[in-house]
């Protein structure tokens, strides 16, 4: 079969995409008959850039409803938490935040909870939200986020709790209107689940078989954001690197970075997040080649323990993974190389996880997120012995990021009266204007706020561990 009807096969079609819309239309007219003015959608997401992403096409859809999206969620009419499961105290901040909405629930009839995302589409726990939180309107999963207009006209018009998890491997929803959180950084998911199963992992059971978008349309996405003034783009998927990997796809990540490269204009383009087994050279070597492609790279590499890899099912080794390490530095020596790491996988001894503070210092990573392991329900990893107290791994962690503080402040001092191009993004805590180099490190420095937005160059005064402090050089 070739690759175009593979797509078609798995996408939303388009007549279910203009049902939806016809839904849309009907909710808007319910809507202004309820309320006097516009209604105000409080929409908050959880977890990664891919469920960021998820949540501005949420956005989009609810404004096309008639809604008007605050960032407050006091005298909301409709609140949406769209979820994570990823680790157990993502999951206990759910639960806690929307057991907090039951009294506004109950004086104001009209309100809509919402809850979606990957936390929903386990079916214990929409479980537990119907026995637990009687008060929730409607519950749907990660496959069927293009189905909300359908289900809060259900949930208006039957005044029945919506409740919608189907199982299926996933789809892939096109023609979904976005709202943007930013006006100069955006995000383009090019892929959506994973087919990895690494045994500690939530993701390939929450979030379907991996499936790749059509290049073509991923392309005319970045030209229509760069013709609109878009500074970066971010390429989102679980495992870029395996990106188009079917046969006759004629298109890999490498390939469609290139593709993006070409695009005329004056942006960075940036991807998370790759996975060690599938980054080749010829990544590496087009990442070096690409002048718009940002040189930083996240690359999890989870334990540095090869009994531990392989425990995880991560299809690498410690020596592989720094292999790739050395290959990259040595084709890119300026690049700045992020990670995670998972502390305490079961059975993981002291002695092994000595294995992984022994990678970092070999490693040089510019920062990284650490994680204490928590068992999934579902996964492999949940069902093996896991002797190590959580207070132990705790001490683990904190020997961890004690190592790695060292080595950040290390590769940001020698940073210091070097000139980078950075992005404007924000104002800081400090009231500093707050901007990124190339290598997603974060550098603060005093400007007008009309910077924002733009690239501006910025020499290096100061490093304060994992930030730089710094003055524009122009
Ligand atoms: N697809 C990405 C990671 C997605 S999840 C990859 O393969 O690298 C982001 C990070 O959460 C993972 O890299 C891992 O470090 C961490 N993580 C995932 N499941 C976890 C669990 N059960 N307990 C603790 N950390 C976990
Ligand atoms: Fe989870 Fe592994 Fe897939 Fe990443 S590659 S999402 S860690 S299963
Ligand atoms: Fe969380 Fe789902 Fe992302 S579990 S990390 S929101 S894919």
């Amino acid at each position: 079969m070739s690759v175009v009807s593979d797509i078609k096969k798995i996408s939303v079609s388009h007549e279910e995409a203009l049902k939806q819309n016809e839904y849309k239309q009907l909710v808007r007219s319910l809507v202004e008959s309820k309320f006097d003015s516009a209604p105000k959608a409080f929409v908050h997401t959880y977890g990664c850039q891919g469920n960021v992403a998820d949540g501005e096409r949420l956005k989009g859809m609810l404004e096309e409803m008639g809604y008007s999206l605050v960032e407050e969620l006091e005298n909301a009419d409709l609140i949406l938490y769209n979820t994570c499961a990823i680790r157990e105290h993502a999951e206990d901040r759910v639960f806690g935040n929307v057991g907090a909405l039951k009294k506004m629930k109950y004086e104001n009839r009209d309100m809509k909870i919402i809850l979606c995302g990957c936390m929903m589409q386990q079916q214990h726990i929409a479980d537990k939200i119907r026995a637990s939180y009687p008060f929730v309107d409607i519950v749907f999963g990660t496959h069927v986020i293009h189905k909300l207009p359908e289900f809060l006209y259900r949930s208006f018009a039957t005044g029945k709790k919506v409740y919608e998890l189907p199982d299926n491997d996933g789809v892939i929803a096109e023609e979904l209107p976005v709202h943007r959180d930013s006006e100069f950084k955006a995000w383009i998911p090019i892929m959506y689940g994973c087919n990895n199963f690494c045994t500690y992992c939530i993701v390939p059971y929450v979030r379907g078989r991996e499936r790749s978008r059509d290049p073509e349309t991923i392309v005319n996405e970045a030209k229509e954001l760069v013709a609109n003034g878009y500074k970066e783009i971010t390429l989102l998927g679980q495992n870029v690197n395996s990106y188009g990997k079917y046969p006759d796809y004629g298109c890999n990540f490498a390939a469609l970075l290139r593709r993006l490269n070409d695009i005329d204009g004056d942006f960075t383009i940036r991807f998370m997040t790759s996975h060690p087994k599938d980054c080749t050279s010829e990544l590496l070597d087009t990442m070096a080649e690409c002048e718009k492609v940002a040189k930083h790279l996240h690359l999890p590499f989870q334990s540095g323990n090869n009994r531990v890899l392989n425990d995880m099912n991560r299809r690498y080794t410690r020596e592989k993974y720094l292999e790739l390490l050395n290959y990259a530095y040595s084709v890119m020596p300026e690049l700045s190389v992020t990670s995670d790491v998972i502390v305490g996988f079961p059975g993981e001894t002291y002695e092994e996880f000595l294995d992984t503070v022994s990678l970092i210092k070999e490693a040089k990573f510019t920062s990284m997120y650490t994680f204490i392991y928590s068992a999934r329900e579902g996964t492999k990893a949940a069902k093996m012995p896991d002797p190590i107290s959580k207070e132990e791994k705790g001490k683990w962690l904190r020997e961890l990021i004690e190592v790695q503080e060292v080595i950040a402040a290390e590769r940001t001092a020698s940073m210091v009266r070097k000139t980078f191009r950075v992005l404007c993004e924000s104002i800081s805590k400090s009231g500093l204007i707050e901007g990124r180099t190339s290598g997603n490190i974060i550098i603060e420095f005093p400007a007008d706020a009309s910077v924002i937005g733009s690239f501006r160059k910025v020499r290096v005064t100061e490093s304060l561990t994992w930030i730089l402090r710094g003055e524009l050089a122009e």
